[in-house]
């Protein structure tokens, strides 16, 4: 049995490494930097995701100077920036959505595995994140100037966990792991809808 935060268990069904229960978004941040060595050491685990002809498409924007992160801020929701701006990173990430000049049709589902990648290699670094697409898409392509043939897929915040009590009330009680639905619902046998777990 696996105790994760606030005595919160997230109890696998089928054995899987700690690492895949222990990540989690959290939203109160340390305002603390992370090292050079530690930030890279994430997005290199992020470049070893597997993508289609491996084509690697996506990009990262990253803001960490106090500069960089403003210009972010002007694009993040209200509610995230409630939390957010103690973030020493953000990332925002994006994917190349053309491939020798026609369409790649799996740009987003290989910047998935990238920010899965990366996510966990945070956790394996003491680090967390926590994605976020509640941001203004078009504003952010201005204010970065990204270039049309790359979709914009999400914005991640990166640091070190901060105390519960940090955050602003409201989000108090939201500050743990959540859990999933049975493996049951999400597995089908040959077919959709055959159900094949109990
Ligand atoms: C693509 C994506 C967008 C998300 N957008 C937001 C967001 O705008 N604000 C927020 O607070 N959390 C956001 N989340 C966090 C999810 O709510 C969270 O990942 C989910 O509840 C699962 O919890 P866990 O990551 O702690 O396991 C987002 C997550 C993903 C993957």
């Amino acid at each position: 049995m696996k105790i994760s935060q606030n005595n919160i268990i997230r109890q696998p069904d089928y054995h899987i490494d700690d690492v895949f229960t222990q990540r989690w978004s959290p939203r109160s941040f340390l305002d603390k930097k992370i090292p050079d060595e530690d930030l890279y050491s994430v997005f290199e685990a992020a470049r070893w995701a597997p993508s289609a002809f491996n084509e690697q498409p996506w990009r990262f924007i990253i803001a960490r100077t106090d500069e960089e992160r403003e210009l972010f801020y002007r694009f993040i929701s209200e509610f995230n920036l409630t939390w957010c701006k103690k973030a020493p990173v953000l990332a925002l990430i994006i994917s190349h959505t053309k491939r020798n000049e026609e369409e790649n049709r799996s740009h987003s589902f290989d910047a998935g595995a990238a920010w899965g990648f990366l996510a966990l290699q945070a956790t394996l670094k003491g680090l967390v994140t926590h994605p976020m697409t509640g941001f203004d898409f078009t504003k952010a392509r201005e204010l970065l100037s990204i270039p049309n043939d790359y979709a914009i897929q999400a914005l991640v915040a990166i640091g070190y966990q901060g105390d519960k009590a940090a955050l602003p009330e409201n989000l108090q009680n939201r500050e743990m792991p959540n859990q999933r639905r049975p493996l049951s619902e999400s597995i089908f046998s040959g077919k959709f809808g055959n159900t094949i777990l109990k």
